[in-house]
């Protein structure tokens, strides 16, 4: 039986979501979308949260975080699956898991832009000792964040590889909600937002983005590093993000699944 779609934010991730959908992903279709303003590239009808939740069986959220929590619950509510890449809103708005919680609805979240996720879930059943990530971008991809703002950062003064944030994930999430959602997924996938600790690193020479990170269990230590040039459509994003929603999609019905 065909499970219907729907896309939440028509950005890059999701622009490019849609055309995977459109090139055609067996047993899904998609049907509507949400946005605040319509696009041209496609012939889909928009409509509200509510709408897209009622239509649709599963929902691929890729809106900015602060937009998440009212479609969340909106589409837990109506028991629908939620395809969740902001994973950043999972931390800074917990209400969204104590709705979640209450219902029979799912939220699967991709690995996003990171790698070694699948080996992170398989550690965590034996216990982790460490878990760190570090990532770095050029100064300007951390322009308008609340952290820089708030500690009064001159992004425009970095001339040099500096570290611009030390905490753990809740903390990161809260101080760059559009570029840490890589340490969210990792805690999430491991030991937690409070044990995930969190370097934020500007680079002037960086070209793309990079997210390494390292985590210690008993018997093994999984290290991973992602180096990725920017979404041109979203500098703040990246293509490997979208392509991991695309690969959560061809799984839900694939014969053979690799996870
Ligand atoms: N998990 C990861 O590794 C990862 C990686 C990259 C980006 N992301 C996250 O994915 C999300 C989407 O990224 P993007 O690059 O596509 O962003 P984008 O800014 O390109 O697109 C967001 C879209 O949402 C629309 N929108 C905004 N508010 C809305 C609302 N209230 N209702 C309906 N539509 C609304 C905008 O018009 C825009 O089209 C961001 O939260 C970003 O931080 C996650």
């Amino acid at each position: 039986m065909t499970q219907t779609v729907g896309i939440a934010g028509l950005g890059a991730i999701g622009s490019a979501v849609g055309r995977a959908l459109v090139k055609g992903i067996d047993g899904l279709e998609w049907i509507a979308s949400s946005d605040l303003e319509a696009k041209d590239e496609f012939d889909i009808p928009l409509m509200s949260f509510e709408k897209l939740a009622e239509h649709c069986d599963i929902i691929v959220e890729a809106l900015p975080p602060k937009a998440v929590p009212e479609l969340a619950e909106i589409t837990l509510k109506r028991q629908k699956t939620l395809v969740l890449i902001s994973s950043c809103a999972l931390l800074m708005y917990p209400e969204i898991s104590d709705i979640h919680k209450t219902t029979n609805s799912r939220i699967l979240v991709p690995s996003g832009a990171l790698s070694g996720i699948d080996g992170v879930k398989s550690l965590s059943k034996l216990g982790i000792l460490n878990s760190k990530i570090k990532s770095t971008k050029h100064p300007r991809g951390f322009s308008g964040a609340p952290y820089v703002e708030e500690m009064g950062i001159d992004l425009a003064s970095i001339t040099e590889m500096t570290r611009i944030f030390e905490g753990n994930a809740l903390e990161a999430a809260k101080g760059f909600p559009a570029n840490v959602n890589v340490a969210a997924t990792l805690s999430l996938a491991g030991t937690g937002p409070e044990n995930t600790r969190v370097e934020i690193w500007a680079d002037p020479d960086a070209k793309g983005n990079s997210h390494e990170f390292e985590v210690t269990g008993t018997y093994s230590t999984i290290t991973s590093k992602v180096s990725n040039m920017p979404d041109p459509a979203n500098p703040k994003s990246s293509m490997l993000a979208a392509q991991s929603i695309v690969a959560v999609l061809e799984d839900m019905n694939s014969a053979l699944v690799v996870l």
